[in-house]
């Protein structure tokens, strides 16, 4: 069954002019990274801690020393995600980008293992843990860039351009998506005619709208009738792939047009070699 679904979905990237992907916190369990809500998710294992985390943007508005003390250091989950390394879900896409077929990655996931892999067009929707950014003048920085390890005084690191206290360049709960991303994951999600969905439960907005939208942009194609002849009928303008380890509210609207249940490590590879044996 995966085989001949791999099959299909290499040929609708081989066919395809303008394709994407969309991850989700899924694609990174493999390189040892919890997801949020699958069986062994953050979440699921402790909701108090999913609670805690609509606080966190709030923190910082309110004391951004507070939110540096909550957030740096060896014992934060930011910190660990920095360690991490690329999986064979992330080299799959970033190989379909060398071979021209993926034009762009949307991730979910701030652990920047998509541009480790060798991706270069990577919209990071909610923002990456190895950079920092200004909700002033939005102006980013790299970590490196500050002195965030061992500092004895308490952390309060100021925008380089306006002075403002800076944050991780990550988007918290209740944060607003960067308008410069907001906007260039609209303006894939406009282009694509095949969109890969791997690893998300699409449950969170306003992400989880993209599928969506792909889903109700129509196009008109000409097709021949049996008397010969030639009208225009209105087509759905993207193919809609997930691949993920359990069926998500996409698979069930009927978003997707259909869904390659299994591990992203495992798929993703087989359908760069299906692509490569099209493309011979
Ligand atoms: N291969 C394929 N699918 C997987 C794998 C894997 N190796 N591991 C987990 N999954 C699936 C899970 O079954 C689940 O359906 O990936 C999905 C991950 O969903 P979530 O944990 O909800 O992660 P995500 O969709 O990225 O969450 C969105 O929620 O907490 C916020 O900001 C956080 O960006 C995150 C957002």
């Amino acid at each position: 069954m995966v085989e001949s679904l791999v099959e299909r979905v290499a040929a609708d990237l081989v066919r395809s002019k303008y394709a994407i992907a969309l991850t989700g916190a899924g694609i990174s369990t493999e390189s040892g990274i919890p997801d949020f809500r699958g069986p062994n998710g953050i979440w699921t294992k402790n909701p108090e801690a999913e609670r805690a985390a609509y606080q966190t943007y709030d923190k910082f508005l309110r004391d951004p020393k507070e939110y540096w003390q909550a957030v740096s250091g060896g014992v934060s989950f930011y910190h660990d995600l920095r360690q991490a390394e690329p999986n064979p879900g992330h080299c799959a896409m970033a190989e379909m980008e060398k071979l021209g077929i993926l034009k762009c990655v949307i991730t979910q996931n701030i652990d920047g293992l998509h541009r480790k892999a060798g991706s270069r067009r990577v919209l990071e929707y909610h923002g990456a843990v190895n950079r920092l950014r200004c909700p002033s003048c939005s102006s980013r920085f790299e970590f490196e860039e500050y002195e965030m390890d061992g500092a004895d005084e308490p952390l309060l690191p100021l925008c380089k351009k306006c002075q403002t206290p800076i944050k991780l360049d990550v988007v918290h709960f209740n944060e607003p998506i960067p308008s410069d991303v907001a906007r260039q994951s609209l303006e894939e999600t406009w282009k694509c005619d095949v969109m890969l969905i791997c690893g998300t439960s699409a449950v969170v907005y306003p992400f989880a709208q993209l599928p969506r939208i792909a889903r109700q942009r129509k196009v008109e194609q000409e097709q021949k009738a049996k008397s010969g002849l030639y009208f225009v009928k209105e087509v759905a303008a993207a193919t809609i792939v997930e691949v993920n380890a359990e069926p998500t509210p996409l698979t069930q609207e009927g978003i997707s047009d259909y869904i390659i249940q299994g591990k992203t490590g495992d798929i993703l590879p087989q359908i760069v070699a299906q692509v490569k044996r099209f493309s011979r």
